[in-house]
Parts: C-alpha cells; sequence; structure tokens
C-alpha cells in the first residue's frame, strides 16, 4: 500500500504571510526522503494554497510520482493536460469550503467528467475520481474511464461506525471485481489509519492534514531550538 502525501497546508502557511516559505517543494522532498510513495497536491479555482508555479516544480521534481487534485474548471484542466502529472484525482470543489466536502456526484457530471477523462487520458495522464464508497458510484468511474477510484473516508473518520467502515469494505471489493486501482482518503490520522491500511486490496492512500500537522509538533522542538542558536551567536 502506497502512502500519498499532501502538502497542500505547507502552502496554506506560506500563503497566510506572503512570504516565500515554507516551501511546499521542499516539504514534498522531504516527504519523499522519509518514505513517501507519492505527492499530492490540490490546486482550487481560489488557488488559496497550491499555486500554478507549485505543480509546475513538484512535476519537475518529485522522484516518485505526482498525484493533483483538481475540480472540472476548465482552466485548471487546460493547465494540467499542459504539465502532465503522473495522476490527476478529480474532485468536486464548492467555493467557500473548508477542505473537499465528499465526493463527485457522478450523475449529475456525466458528460462534463467523460469529457475532461478523455481529454487527461489523451495527455498520457493517469485519471482516478473522488467518489463516495458506494457500488454505483465505483460502477460508474469504471463506465466513465476512471484508471482508479479514491473512495471519501472522510464520512467514516467522522462516524466511525460499523456500518460505514462496510461500506468502504464493500466499495473496495467492487472497485477490485472491475479492475480499477483503488485509493482511499481524507480525515486519516494517526488513531484511524491503522483500520483503513488494514484493506489490504487498497493500492494508496492519501493523507494531508493530519500528516503536516503533526510535522509542526514533532519539528517544534528543534525549529525553537534553532532559533535560540543564531540568537545566541549575533
Ligand atoms: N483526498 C482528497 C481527494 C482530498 O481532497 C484530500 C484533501 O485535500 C485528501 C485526500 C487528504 O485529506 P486530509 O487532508 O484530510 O488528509
Amino acid at each position: 500500500m502506497r502512502l500519498g502525501v499532501n502538502i497542500d497546508h505547507v502552502a496554506t502557511i506560506r500563503e497566510a504571510r506572503g512570504t516565500r516559505y515554507p516551501d511546499p517543494i521542499e516539504a514534498a522532498l522531504l516527504a519523499e526522503s522519509a518514505g513517501a510513495d507519492g505527492i499530492t497536491a490540490h490546486i482550487r479555482i481560489d488557488r488559496r494554497h497550491i499555486k500554478e508555479r507549485d505543480i509546475r516544480i513538484l512535476k519537475e521534481v518529485v522522484k516518485t510520482y505526482l498525484n493533483v487534485e483538481a475540480s472540472l474548471d476548465s482552466e485548471i484542466q487546460s493547465f494540467l493536460r499542459d504539465v502532465k502529472p503522473h495522476w490527476v484525482c478529480l474532485v468536486p470543489e464548492r467555493e467557500q469550503e473548508i477542505t473537499t466536502e465528499g465526493g463527485l456526484n457522478l450523475p449529475k457530471v456525466v458528460e462534463e467528467v467523460e469529457k475532461v477523462t478523455d481529454k487527461l487520458k489523451c495527455s498520457g495522464i493517469m485519471v482516478t475520481f473522488f467518489i463516495e464508497p458506494e457500488k454505483k458510484m465505483v460502477e460508474m468511474a469504471s463506465k466513465l474511464g476512471a484508471c482508479a477510484v479514491e473512495l471519501n473516508t472522510g464520512k467514516w473518520s467522522e462516524n466511525p461506525c460499523a456500518e460505514n467502515y462496510k461500506k468502504i469494505e464493500e466499495a473496495v471489493q467492487v472497485g477490485i471485481a472491475i479492475g480499477l486501482e483503488v485509493h482511499a482518503g481524507h480525515g486519516l490520522n494517526l488513531q484511524n489509519v491503522g483500520a483503513i491500511a488494514e484493506i489490504e486490496e487498497i493500492s494508496e492512500l492519501n493523507i494531508g492534514h493530519a500528516i503536516i500537522a503533526r510535522a509542526i509538533i514533532v519539528g517544534m522542538e528543534s525549529a525553537v531550538a534553532e532559533m535560540k542558536e543564531r540568537m545566541l551567536l549575533l
């Protein structure tokens, strides 16, 4: 099972002050050195964290693979066809949402998704759809040309009941049976990741917020010590 590390929130901190740091590129390279199997970034319509420049540089420097989450927005889609990340994960996007709120409602966006998927695949990009763990969504994703599905674990992470877990397990089996690669993500953290990682047919987990949040905590002592050392040198 691969771990895709989502580095968006490094850019969130950068944008909070309009500085050049922390640099999501540097974070991606460190994540790779630490064992990340892939790097994920979400380019949003409002460009609130990751920008075009980040994606272009990531594509150049990432040694593993780059997975870009994006909506169906035509400007972003044409940018992605130009940059050619290894994977594009199609996600729904609502203006002012705090984070992705759910999977694509495929029946509502059939034509758009089919067109966008086709164009991405013609540009040599693998396409995955972020969907709810439901049989009909997985089957529809396959019909619309997805190479993989990313199952939304967000609802289960908010309400980790047996029923929500079963939905994920069943959707994984449906995906595997029809020949899709199955990924999962959203809301995973140190406490709950084990249960999802037990589903061995899942080939990739994408995790962002919990890793960046944890990096701040585990890195705090060194960051303060570094600053003290500089102050004493003055
Ligand atoms: N997968 C998708 C499709 C997402 O939109 C996100 C959030 O950007 C993630 C995974 C990662 O979620 P989290 O930040 O909660 O780990």
